[in-house]
């Protein structure tokens, strides 16, 4: 066999491989939100008022508009949950977010059809990119109150017995909250028995077929404190793919124990710390430091972790403070940070909306300007990891270590001996005057000629691999050895 025909033939049977932890560790994820994302006809001035309808946005828009994100440097997608949803106005409007599900054998049509879904999964598997699908098993959608809930449209879960009898979530009792209702009286999240076996059965059967039908490569999950934890492993079994999980904790004591029931979960405690340090020039880095380092402490593996600075529930980062450089500054840690990095759609574009919803604009508005500061910023750090991870494939499992740290900055150090980025961050923002930073620790030989890739400026290190890092408007710095470089069109090398 020509070796030609060798590779092409492995390529495609490599992408029909389920994809694990470790595959995932390597990717960076954009995280669609279907409806706020891209239209079939492509428009850039289509309204999208936050509250209430659906906006518009399909499978094919996306398909459309992987330029724009493949461009970025990301390697994978996160979209929408895909299934069937409630059909009626509620009090909070449609479920175009997709997080009021009804039927699981059913798609939501408002996205695409089931082929539009698999020709969304084939153009990813095409460049090399991953799909990965939001899901819920927590509980279904009803527009109503609990007393009004007619059990018989969900599907397959048809039955009052399937669910737990109405109460309200109390934080306080770890029993409510897996048992009880999230939702209210306007639309009820009608909570499942998923410690039942029945159950948990008709789920595995249900998650084998639809990452087998639609060549999904991993799974994110919905509201993962709210079921009870034996449910996950026979569960992550029959998906047989990655699975990140929503666990809203910031403590890394209630947050890491998530890992010893799935793969990965979404690093809460590093974004509230990351937005603590970064929202404000008086932000405590302290705490960042602190929170890193109680994640290495505490985590099976922080290295698979999802990391994000924004997503669809919680306010845009530019909503608390509209500096540029902090803007910079909070990517730079999601991206060089351990774990697999997640930029939520608009958040390239400085988009600044709060409260959910209205940090849910539509993406399209912004006419996908690749020339946005955010933009290209984002395409750099995507590149120097892309390119770090390519040239040694250990650089993603050496945890970052923090060699340098003040009051208002720190320097960490990530990958072994030659091939080690040092990311300097601040939060002394954009109108701060110059300084030096005398950084030690990096590991890098006396001599040794770095960039910075964001810049492109060069620096040499000298006695016991000390970096004298020149500071200026509050930027970000990612260094990396020149001599590694060799190749990788970055900087001009
Ligand atoms: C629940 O909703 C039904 C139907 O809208 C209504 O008739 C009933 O009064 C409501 N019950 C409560 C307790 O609010
Ligand atoms: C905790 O919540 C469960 C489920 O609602 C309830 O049965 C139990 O009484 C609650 N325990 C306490 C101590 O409130
Ligand atoms: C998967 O596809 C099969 C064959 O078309 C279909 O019978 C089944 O309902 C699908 N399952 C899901 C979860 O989409
Ligand atoms: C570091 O390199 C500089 C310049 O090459 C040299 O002058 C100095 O002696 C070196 N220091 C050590 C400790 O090797
Ligand atoms: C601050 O540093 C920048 C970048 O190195 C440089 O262009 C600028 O001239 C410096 N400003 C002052 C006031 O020294």
């Amino acid at each position: 066999m020509k070796l030609a025909t060798f590779l092409t033939l492995f390529s495609l049977s490599s992408s029909a491989l389920a994809a694990s932890a470790s595959d995932w560790r390597s990717k960076s994820i954009y995280q669609v939100l279907t409806d706020r994302f891209a239209r079939t006809d492509g428009s850039t001035t289509a309204k999208c008022n936050p509250v209430g309808k659906y906006c518009g946005g399909t499978y094919q828009g996306i398909i459309k508009q992987l330029d724009y994100i493949q461009n970025m440097g990301f390697t994978a997608i996160w979209i929408s949950p895909i299934t069937f949803q409630i059909q009626t106005w509620t009090p909070y409007g449609e479920p175009w977010h997709g997080y009021w599900q009804q039927d699981l054998y059913k798609l939501n049509s408002a996205f695409g059809t089931a082929d539009d879904l698999r020709a969304l999964a084939s153009a990813l598997h095409n460049r090399g990119m991953y799909l990965m699908v939001d899901i819920v098993v927590n509980h279904n959608g009803w527009n109503g109150n609990a007393s009004s809930v007619d059990y018989s449209v969900f599907k397959p879960f048809d039955n009052v017995k399937y669910y737990h009898s109405y109460c309200n979530v109390d934080y306080s009792n770890d029993t409510s909250i897996r048992d009880c209702w999230l939702g209210d009286s306007n639309v009820e999240l009608v909570d499942l028995r998923t410690e039942d076996t029945s159950v948990a059965q008709e789920y595995q059967i249900w998650i084998e077929q639809l990452v087998s039908n639609y060549s999904i490569d991993g799974l994110r999950i919905d509201t993962v404190k709210h079921v009870d934890t034996d449910f996950w492993s026979g569960f992550g079994d029959a998906a047989g793919v990655f699975i990140t999980g929503e666990i809203t904790n910031g403590d890394p004591y209630g947050l890491c124990p998530y890992q010893n029931y799935m793969d990965s979960v979404l690093n809460y405690a590093m974004y509230y710390a990351a937005t603590a340090a970064f929202s404000s020039t008086s932000g405590s880095m302290s705490g960042f430091v602190k929170q890193l380092n109680g994640m290495k402490g505490q985590c099976k593996d922080t290295t698979v972790l999802g990391s994000f600075s924004e997503n669809h529930d919680q306010p845009r980062f530019a909503s608390l403070t509209s500096d540029m450089s902090l803007a910079k500054n909070i990517i730079a840690s999601t991206i060089m940070g351990d774990g697999i990095p997640i930029i939520y759609e608009g958040q390239e574009q400085h988009f600044s909306g709060a409260q959910d919803p209205y940090n849910r604009e539509a993406v399209w508005l912004s006419g996908y300007n690749t020339d946005a500061p955010l933009y290209t910023f984002t395409a750099s750090a995507n590149q120097i990891r892309n390119h770090a991870l390519y040239v040694d494939g250990d650089w993603l499992t050496y945890q970052n270590w923090v060699v340098y740290s003040d009051s208002a900055n720190v320097a960490m150090r990530k990958g072994y001996d030659g091939y080690q980025t040092v990311t300097v961050l601040t939060n002394k923002g954009a109108s701060s005057s110059n300084y030096t930073l005398s950084v030690t620790n990096t590991g890098y030989v006396n001599g040794t000629e770095v960039v910075d890739v964001l810049s492109c400026e060069a620096l040499t290190a000298g006695q016991s691999g000390t970096l004298t890092v020149p500071m200026s408007q509050g930027l970000p710095k990612i260094y990396y050895p020149v001599e590694v470089l060799d190749c990788s069109g970055i900087c001009g090398y």
